[in-house]
């Protein structure tokens, strides 16, 4: 399994302990297989097994006696020979640890150097991942850059994993605020249908319909018969719908060709008629409730437990419930999806916990399908206080993206860098600092929490920060440039000698970049992605190490190079590469030079 160097070495554990345990203790059923990292300290091994506790407990339970050395005793006793494993030890209280074998190491090592950095094998799913997911006219706010940033991560680390992922933007373009925004754009621009408006600024274009709709009556009414007219698909209606979508639509757009975001459009809208199916699917079903006019529905029928969801409102119109049930419906029956994944701010994690149940209830969902709410904290500002300009307005994406530009360029000029790179160059490194600092800061905080946005702290280059990683990667790069050595013949030189890892550095940065696998897959499972860029730092910072102590290429007095050791700059070849797999799978761009 390990031809490729994508060996998940937990995994491979976890069945190499799992034929041991089973074989020692044929009578326990599902014994528990606990497998971890050894953590820093190298007299605990590169990994431990901690089973042997809890079946001692499990066989105790049963009245046999033993204890947990006797029992990791017996489990060693029952461990097959694996390439992956040097020895294996009983320690402390009934502790397994194991360390890695080297030429296993080095053979991965090879491996990525020869055919690159490969994805571990996952059974193919479809996962259809919902993220960004605007509203029309609305502003889209920092709220939606986190699901944005956070969602094409999620994307693209399960793309690499060869999943097949469809990238849905669930665009709010299919509320009653229409009403008011085509009613306004009426009397605006009454040529709209000729004459495409010139509405450069759609969100003060909803302030004024905005304000229209509370202070004048007459122009409610026309509001809502606005929203009538549409519904029922009256062409002018649709026409006007259009415009304002597209207006919205091109302002977005500006967001993710700056961001690097492919998504598909496909918006509330577009459920429109499966709603009145899905309704009277439930109807018919007998799932809905009358509750004072209105139509519910629970998603625990017995325990009528938390709050139910809203089908039908009571004047007989639809809510973001229904459209999230006729959703997850169409994902079901006409993607034929196997993951459903949302990505939203943490407030709505009951409405998906409903909709999850009530889909359940109904069938739509089978049970090997699963639903996941990709939940996030707010952004605030430096003051802790939720995230404004300084005179109070919410602050517009696009300028905060520009700031990011002018900030990024401040620091590498401060940095002396406009004197070393060409213009071009130097117009690369801006935008991957700017673009990959915003994204990394988001995506190394635990999403769960509410996180301070401070452009200070994510253009700092010390600390977990991607301007430090951006840096350490060029810096990698860089010796390779130094040896003058291309990968060609890297490849030649250490196939001549064979490659050894010698140096202790050598080897504990070995064993950090052969977890990439392990890592990945955590990822792709939890999807907490910072964890990847916890190892990200892990692996720069063990490089560090390495580099400290372990010269690669030697010069003389005259900076003449005398020696260059191959194994090292192949291992700063992994190295390299895997840091740039991972950030290209948080989204960030590498220069090859800052
Ligand atoms: N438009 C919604 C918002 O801005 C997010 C939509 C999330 N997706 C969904 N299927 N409900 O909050």
């Amino acid at each position: 399994s390990s031809v490729e160097g994508n060996v998940c070495i937990l995994d491979e554990l976890k069945n190499i302990f799992e034929v041991a345990i089973t074989s020692a203790y044929p009578n326990l059923i599902d014994p528990p297989i606990v497998i971890t990292l050894s953590g820093n300290n190298p007299k605990f091994g590169d990994y431990q097994c901690n089973s042997a506790m809890a079946i001692s407990q499990l066989l105790k339970a049963n009245n046999i006696k033993t204890n947990p050395r006797e029992v990791a005793n017996n489990i060693l006793n029952k461990t097959p020979t694996s390439p992956l494993i040097e020895r294996i030890e009983v320690a402390g209280a009934g502790f397994l640890n194991i360390y890695l074998n080297k030429e296993f190491a080095e053979h991965v090592l090879n491996c990525i150097l020869r055919f690159g950095v490969k994805p571990p094998p996952l059974k193919r799913e479809r996962i259809i991942v919902d993220f960004s997911s605007p509203n029309i006219a609305k502003e889209m706010h920092v709220g939606h850059l986190r699901s944005t940033i956070i969602g094409d991560s999620i994307c693209r680390v399960l793309e690499f994993l060869n999943q097949d992922v469809l990238r849905i933007n669930h665009l709010g373009d299919w509320g009653t605020q229409f009403g008011m925004l085509i009613a306004h754009l009426q009397d605006k621009f009454p040529n709209f249908k000729t004459h495409s408006p010139p509405i450069s600024d759609l969100q003060a274009f909803y302030k004024e319909s905005k304000k229209r709709f509370d202070e004048d009556e007459e122009f409610k009414k026309r509001a809502y018969a606005c929203v009538v007219n549409l519904q029922s698909g009256h062409a002018d209606y649709i026409t006007a719908w259009k415009l304002i979508c597209e207006v919205s639509r091109q302002e977005f757009q500006k967001i993710y060709d700056r961001l690097d975001i492919k998504i598909i459009d496909r918006g509330e809208s577009f459920y429109h008629s499966r709603m009145n199916t899905v309704v009277k699917e439930l109807k018919d079903g007998g799932y809905l409730e009358d509750d004072e006019g209105r139509l519910i529905m629970w998603g625990d029928p017995v325990k009528h437990d938390g709050i139910p969801l809203t089908i039908v409102k009571s004047d007989g119109g639809y809510t973001y419930d229904t459209s999230d049930m006729a959703t997850i419906k169409q994902r079901v029956e006409e993607e034929r999806g196997d993951r459903f994944i949302y990505v939203t701010d943490a407030g709505q994690y009951t409405h998906f916990v409903i909709i999850e149940a009530c889909a359940r209830r109904a069938g739509i969902l089978k049970s090997g399908q699963k639903v996941e709410h990709v939940g996030f904290g707010v952004v605030l500002g430096e003051d802790k206080k939720k995230f404004k300009t300084r005179s109070g307005d919410t602050i517009k994406l696009i300028d905060l993206l520009d700031e990011g530009l002018k900030r990024a360029l401040d620091k590498l000029i401060e940095k002396g860098r406009d004197k070393v790179l060409t213009p071009e160059e130097l117009k690369q490194a801006q935008e991957a600092v700017a673009y990959g600092c915003i994204k990394y800061a988001d995506l190394s905080h635990n999403r769960v929490n509410d996180y301070v946005f401070s452009f200070d702290k994510m253009l700092d280059d010390k600390g977990n920060t991607a301007v430090y990683l951006l840096y350490a990667l060029t810096r990698i790069r860089s010796i390779a440039r130094t040896a003058q050595i291309s990968i060609d013949q890297l490849l030649v030189e250490v196939q001549k000698s064979g490659f050894k890892l010698s140096h202790d550095s050598e080897w504990k940065l070995a064993k950090v970049l052969l977890r990439f696998p392990e890592v990945i897959l955590k990822v792709s499972n939890d999807l907490y992605m910072h964890s990847l860029c916890e190892y990200l730092y892990e692996i720069s910072s063990t490089f560090t190490e390495f580099y400290d102590k372990c010269y690669c290429v030697e010069k003389d007095k005259e900076g003449k190079i005398v020696k260059i050791i191959y194994e090292r700059l192949m291992l700063c070849e992994v190295t390299a590469r895997i840091m740039e797999k991972s950030l290209d799978i948080l989204g960030i761009k590498t220069v090859s030079r800052m």
